[in-house]
């Protein structure tokens, strides 16, 4: 068995020490170890961005990350959005316009469109598609996820993370 290392990660804005092999998957860590079940697993090869987090405000797939290669860098799950039990905006908008059915691409997309809004003006769709181009729904909601994210840029008041 490999040597446990120790590493400090830095998740919805609290320190997390753990204890883990250095090639552990970030999304195993995530889960098993901080109880972040909403970073879930599909593909696990960088394909269907069921275990999207945003890494220093950028989308990336945890299924790809090693806990060593995460050291210091700020990590955001869902569990992270919204505040004193309120929904994030984007959360509420795909509540309201129900993009979801069984809802377990949902978490990926939520993170995915809170940096599609932090990171460009939210007015372009053309860079909607191309953030969302690395999401996948088993269950087709896309009409109602492009809608929950243009609703979204449409009620925006940054910043949000
Ligand atoms: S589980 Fe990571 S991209 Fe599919
Ligand atoms: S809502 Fe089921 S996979 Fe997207």
């Amino acid at each position: 068995m490999a040597n446990r290392e120790r590493f400090a990660l830095q998740v919805n804005g609290q320190i997390h020490v753990v204890e883990a092999e250095p090639a552990r998957r970030l999304l195993d860590v995530l889960r098993a170890d901080l109880g972040l079940t909403s970073v879930r697993e599909g593909c696990g090869i960088g394909v269907c961005g069921a275990c999207t987090v945003l890494m220093g405000g950028r989308p990336v797939s945890s299924c790809l990350l090693l806990v060593s290669q995460v050291h210091g860098q700020p990590i955001v799950t869902v569990e992270g959005l919204g505040g004193n039990g309120a929904l994030h905006p984007v959360q509420r908008a795909f509540v309201e316009h129900f993009a979801f059915q069984c809802a377990y691409c949902t978490p990926g997309f939520i993170l995915t469109v809170v940096a599609w809004l932090e990171q460009t003006s939210g007015q372009d769709e053309e860079s909607l598609w191309e953030y969302l181009s690395g999401n996948l729904c088993r269950c087709g909601s896309y009409r109602n996820i492009l809608k929950a994210a243009r609703a979204a840029a449409r009620n925006r008041e940054p910043p949000w993370v």
